[in-house]
């Protein structure tokens, strides 16, 4: 097979306010010399400090339903939501510095929509984030709104719906962004997604899990949009061409049940020329998800060779149970103070799952879903700032922080029989440990086992079933900003909390013109959603990409 070393350069970081060092400089990126990128910027550039300059690149994008849809497998779907009729959605490829615009009309014909930019900071732009219900009113059918942000990390993400599980309809797409890279090679494939496709529309799936169904069974695992149909009437694999000799650059996006990270991987096609399978493997009995095609699959094509079916089967990985390995040891260096860690009960979160009226998930004693309290889509946690009325509604879910620029610490402790891959919005955290699964909660004896010296640092990390992780950020960057579990229905079903961060900063940094377009876009959707009288909401009212992927 071939050799894969994995280069961990995850998306990074932020904040922009050295904009002028940037000039624009002869690119020192080349074949030989991957780590730089242009003058005064390489892999070493503390990326959440300083950004090179960038060119403003803009997109137009219409969302529309279409009915007895037929999926690149062949199957068809009874409806599906794309973004200017693509599955996945256009691609945005920029540069680490670009400034991106976005207009997202949507043509639903029920739903509003927000797209949120996965793993992007928005340092200091609270407002881009598209969280509907924490950072903005959602788009009403009808109605547009552009997000403006600026790319202060680099490396390879995506961007998915935020409006309940919307996204698994088919709402997200892929985000390469140009950058420095830890180790050279010499062809760039490009973003490579390999995600889970349900025939059964978001919203039943929802529906059935709150009625207390296990987690769905998919009907495909796709990889770059397609594969073979499992019950052999259509599709295509996908097909990787290799040149022998070289070393080539795979932008890797999961978004499976049991993985939820991206990752730079490089594959050197030093082996016997051939065909070679790429397999997913989803151990039943570890929750890490199960799909109608027992062994998904995509092909690694030498292009010396004759396109062919590949006759080995290859090697079943060890199993994992899909936790994530912390052993990624980044290269921008940063340490939390173990002296100020201690564990009290306003940094401890406990995860449950109740099943009463319905199923739905409770997070420190309180739920974003419930039958009585879900998240209000008409007055976000932005209106209480912009207000400053600090009466937040349970529904919300909110911890405060206020403290600026010191490190918070976040004990996640679950009860849970099944593991959770836990996304933050605004935030890289340092994984301090996490537990191995059924711990228990965790215990001042575990304070030995915390690595606070630049431990693997992520946006979602998995927490192990009755288990623990231990998390810490640096409050940073105001903002209100989502804490759930990447599985659509869980968050539909409460798996989520907010933290508001510097909420007195966060009021002054938004500008009358954004304050007015957020007013706009929120009027237009009170009066929607007054008026019409078809949908009500299921579930809190947060996506998350639930059925899909992400990062490990
Ligand atoms: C979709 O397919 C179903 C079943 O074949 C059919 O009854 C229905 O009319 C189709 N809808 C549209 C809009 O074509
Ligand atoms: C979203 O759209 C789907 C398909 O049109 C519809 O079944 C559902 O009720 C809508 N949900 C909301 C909350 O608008
Ligand atoms: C993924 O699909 C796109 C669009 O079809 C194609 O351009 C690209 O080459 C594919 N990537 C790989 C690595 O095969
Ligand atoms: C990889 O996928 C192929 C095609 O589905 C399958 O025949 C093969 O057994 C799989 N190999 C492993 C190790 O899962
Ligand atoms: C902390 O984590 C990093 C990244 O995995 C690792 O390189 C380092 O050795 C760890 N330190 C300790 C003390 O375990
Ligand atoms: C969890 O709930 C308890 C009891 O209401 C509260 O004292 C504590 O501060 C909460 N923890 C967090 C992290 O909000
Ligand atoms: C503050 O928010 C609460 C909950 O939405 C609301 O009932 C109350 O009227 C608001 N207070 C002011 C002064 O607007
Ligand atoms: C639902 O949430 C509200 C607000 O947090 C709370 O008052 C109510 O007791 C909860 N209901 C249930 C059934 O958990």
């Amino acid at each position: 097979m071939m050799e894969m070393h994995s280069l961990l350069r995850r998306a990074g970081v932020v904040a922009g306010f050295l904009a002028g060092l940037g000039q624009a400089a002869p690119s020192c990126h080349a074949a030989h010399n991957r780590a730089c990128w242009s003058r005064g910027f390489d892999i070493n550039t503390n990326y959440e400090l300083s950004k090179p300059s960038g060119v403003a690149r803009s997109y137009n994008w219409v969302l529309e339903e279409f009915t007895n849809w037929t999926a690149p497998d062949g199957e068809v779907k009874d409806s599906a939501m794309l973004i200017n009729g693509l599955y996945p959605g256009p691609t945005i490829t920029a540069d680490w510095g670009d400034t991106v615009s976005v207009t997202v009309t949507n043509k639903l014909a029920f739903n509003g929509t927000s797209i949120h930019w996965h793993g992007l900071r928005q340092l200091n732009a609270n407002l881009q984030d598209g969280t509907n219900g924490i950072t903005d009113c959602p788009i009403p059918p009808g109605g547009s709104k552009t997000y403006t942000f600026t790319l202060t990390q680099y490396g390879t993400t995506w961007y998915h719906s935020h409006f309940s599980s919307q996204y698994a309809n088919g709402i997200f797409g892929a985000i390469q962004i140009n950058g420095p890279s830890s180790a050279n090679y010499d062809i760039d494939l490009g973003v490579y997604p390999i995600n889970d496709f349900y025939l059964a529309s978001a919203e039943e799936i929802v529906k059935a899990s709150q009625l207390g169904a296990s987690g769905p069974i998919s009907a495909n695992v796709l990889f770059n949009g397609t594969n073979v149909n499992p019950s052999g009437n259509g599709g295509a694999y996908s097909t990787i061409n290799l040149t022998p000799g070289k070393t080539h650059l795979l932008r890797l996006r999961q978004s499976l049940p049991g993985d939820r990270q991206r990752a730079h991987v490089l594959i050197t096609a030093d082996q016997e020329p051939g065909n070679y399978w790429m397999n997913v493997t989803m151990p039943a009995e570890n929750k890490c998800g199960v799909s109608d095609n027992p062994f998904p699959a995509a092909i690694v094509h030498y292009t010396s060779v004759a396109d062919g079916i590949p006759t080995e089967a290859g090697t079943v990985p060890p199993n994992l149970g899909c936790q994530d390995s912390l052993l990624y040891e980044p290269i921008v260096s940063q340490a939390a103070d173990p002296a100020t860690f201690e564990q009290t009960e306003d940094n401890t979160v406990v995860m449950i799952s109740v099943s009463t009226p319905t199923v739905h998930w409770v997070i420190n004693g309180s739920s974003i879903d419930n039958s009585t309290a879900r998240v209000d889509w008409g007055k976000p946690v932005i209106d209480y700032v912009l207000s400053e009325n600090t009466s937040y509604p349970a529904s919300e879910n909110l911890i405060t922080i206020d403290e600026k620029d010191v490190w918070t610490y976040w004990v996640i402790e679950s009860t849970s029989t099944g593991p959770h891959p836990m996304h933050l919005h605004g935030h890289d955290f340092l994984v301090l440990g996490t537990s191995a699964p059924n711990a228990g909660f965790f215990t001042a004896a575990n304070i030995p086992s915390l690595n606070f010296t630049n431990p693997t640092r992520r946006d979602v990390t998995m927490t192990p079933p009755k288990g623990w992780n231990v998390l810490a950020f640096k409050a940073d960057n105001p903002g209100a900003w989502l804490f759930h579990c990447h599985i659509a229905w869980h968050a539909s079903n409460g798996l989520a909390l907010s933290f508001l961060e510097r909420a007195s900063e966060l009021k002054t940094q938004i500008t009358p013109t954004q304050k007015k377009a957020y007013a706009d876009n929120c009027a237009a959707w009170n009066s929607y959603w007054d008026s019409q009288m078809v949908v009500s909401q299921i579930d809190s009212g947060l996506k998350v990409r639930g059925l899909e992927l992400e990062g490990r």
